[in-house]
C-alpha cells in the first residue's frame, strides 16, 4: 500500500534515537543498527567518546550519521531532538560506568544515570515514544546464589554504579506497571569485549583501564607494563575470577533482536499491525560460558603473539569469584544467540589495539 499514512507509519518503526551512540557499545551497535535497516540520531555529550568515533561509524556505514552533541539531562535540548524525528524507540545507553569512581563520586553518577534517564523518559512521554532498550548490567545481580544467573536471579548492587542501574530497572519496571503502552526491555549485559572487525573501533578508555580485555591489551601493545590479577584464590578452576565476557558485536546484534521484538510485540497508537504490550522485559546478554582471568591472558597471549607479564594481587573490593549468564531467555523471546569465540574477541581486540595504540587520537 502506498498510502500516506503507511508510508509515514513506516518511517516511524524505523527511526531510532540512539543516547551514548558514540561510546563503546553504542557505536557497534549504530553499524549493526544500519546493516538491519534501521535510520538512527545519535545523542551524546561526548563525556567519554569523540567525535572521530562518530566519524569513523560513518566511514564504515558508507553514510553520514546523524550526530546531536547534547546532554540526556537537557530536557529542552532533547525535546528539539524529538519535535524534530519520529522515533520509534529509544537505545538509551548514556551513562557513566566506572565502578570505582561511582564510589568517589556518587552524586555524579545518580545524577547522570538516574536523574538523567529520568528526564529522558518524560521527553519521551511527552513526544509519546514508549519504546525503550536500555543498557543494564549484570552487575545488578550482585555475587550471584546460583549460576548461570537467570534475570528471576535476586538483584541487589554494593557500589553506587551498580545501585544507578538497579535504580534505572525499578523506576522502569514501576512504568511498566502504571502505563501499559510502555515497551521496555533492560538489556542486562554481562562483560563486553572485543572491537569490530574492520579495527577502525573499538573500546578507548580515558585512563589506565579498570577493565580485565583493555588492560591486557595495553600491556601487549607496551602501553602498559604487567597486569596485576586481583586474586588467585578464589574457588574457580584455576583460583582466578570467571567471567562471562561477550564479543561486543555479538551485543551489538542483541540490540536489534530486542528492537525487532519490540516492532513485533509493542503496543502502539499509530500502529495497525502491532498485537500487545511489552511492559518491562528484562534480558540477560552473555554467551552462557566462563572464562577466567589466566585463561583470557593466554588465549590473549596466542593470539597477539605477544608477551603478557603479569603478577597476582590481593583480591579487588567488591568482585566476585564467578559470574556467568542463563541466556536462555535471549535465544527463546529474541531468537539471539553469542556466536563468537573468546579467540575472535581477542583476535578483534588485538587489531584494534595494534592499529589504534591510542585509541581514537588522531597521530600528529
Ligand atoms: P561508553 O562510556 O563508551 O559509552 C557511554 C556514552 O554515553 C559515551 O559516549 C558518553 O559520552 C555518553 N554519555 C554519558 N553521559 C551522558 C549524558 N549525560 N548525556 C549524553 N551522553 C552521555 O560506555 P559503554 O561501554 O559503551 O557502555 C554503554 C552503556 O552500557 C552504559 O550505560 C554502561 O553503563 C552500560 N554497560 C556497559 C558495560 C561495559 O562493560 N562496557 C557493561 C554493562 C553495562
Ligand atoms: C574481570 C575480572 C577482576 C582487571 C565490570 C563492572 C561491571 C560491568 C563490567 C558495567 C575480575 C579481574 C580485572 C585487572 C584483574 N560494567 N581483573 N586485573 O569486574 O566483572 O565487571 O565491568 O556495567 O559492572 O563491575 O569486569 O573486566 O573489571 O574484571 O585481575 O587489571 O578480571 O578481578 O575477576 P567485572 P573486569
Amino acid at each position: 500500500m502506498g498510502c500516506l499514512f503507511c508510508l509515514e507509519n513506516k518511517f516511524m518503526k524505523n527511526k531510532i534515537l540512539v543516547t551514548g551512540g558514540a561510546g563503546y557499545i553504542g557505536t557497534h551497535t549504530c553499524i549493526a543498527l544500519h546493516e538491519a535497516g534501521y535510520d538512527m540520531v545519535v545523542y551524546d555529550n561526548l563525556s567519554n567518546s569523540s567525535r572521530e568515533a562518530i566519524n569513523r561509524v560513518s566511514t564504515l556505514i558508507g553514510q553520514p550519521i546523524e550526530f546531536i552533541e547534547g546532554d540526556i539531562r537537557d530536557a529542552e535540548s532533547l525535546r528539539q531532538v524529538f519535535s524534530s524525528h519520529h522515533f520509534f524507540g529509544v537505545i538509551h545507553f548514556a551513562g557513566l560506568k566506572a565502578v570505582g569512581e561511582s564510589v568517589a563520586k556518587p552524586l555524579l553518577y545518580y545524577n547522570n544515570n538516574v536523574s538523567g534517564t529520568i528526564t529522558l523518559l518524560e521527553v519521551m512521554v511527552e513526544y509519546d515514544v514508549k519504546n525503550l532498550v536500555f543498557s543494564s548490567s549484570a552487575t545488578v545481580y550482585g555475587d550471584p546464589e546460583t549460576l548461570p544467573i537467570d534475570e528471576a536471579s535476586p538483584r541487589s548492587c554494593t557500589n553506587p554504579y551498580g545501585q544507578s542501574k538497579l535504580t534505572v530497572e525499578h523506576i522502569l519496571a514501576d512504568l511498566a506497571v502504571s502505563d501499559d503502552s510502555w515497551n521496555l526491555i533492560p538489556l542486562r549485559y554481562f562483560n563486553p569485549v572485543g572491537a569490530h572487525p574492520s579495527g577502525q573501533i573499538g573500546e578507548d578508555p580515558n585512563d589506565i583501564p579498570n577493565n580485565l580485555m583493555p588492560y591486557i591489551s595495553q600491556v601487549a601493545v607496551g602501553k602498559l607494563e604487567k597486569l596485576s590479577i586481583f586474586g588467585n584464590d578464589y574457588p574457580t578452576v584455576d583460583g582466578t575470577g570467571v567471567r562471562d565476557f561477550i564479543h561486543v558485536t555479538d551485543l551489538a546484534q542483541g540490540h536489534v533482536a530486542a528492537l525487532n521484538y519490540l516492532q513485533q510485540h509493542a503496543s502502539s497508537k499509530s500502529a495497525s499491525d502491532t498485537t500487545g504490550s511489552v511492559g518491562f522485559l528484562p534480558i540477560n546478554l552473555g554467551t552462557g560460558k566462563g572464562t577466567s582471568v589466566l585463561d583470557l591472558v593466554a588465549a590473549f597471549t596466542k593470539v597477539s603473539k605477544q608477551p603478557i607479564p603479569y603478577q597476582f594481587a590481593a583480591r579487588r573490593a567488591g568482585d566476585i569469584a564467578s559470574c556467568y549468564a542463563s541466556a536462555d531467555n535471549a535465544k527463546e523471546l529474541l531468537g539471539w544467540e553469542a556466536k563468537l569465540s573468546i579467540t575472535e574477541m581477542c583476535q578483534d581486540t588485538w587489531r584494534w589495539q595494534s592499529k589504534n595504540p591510542n585509541g581514537y587520537l588522531l597521530q600528529s
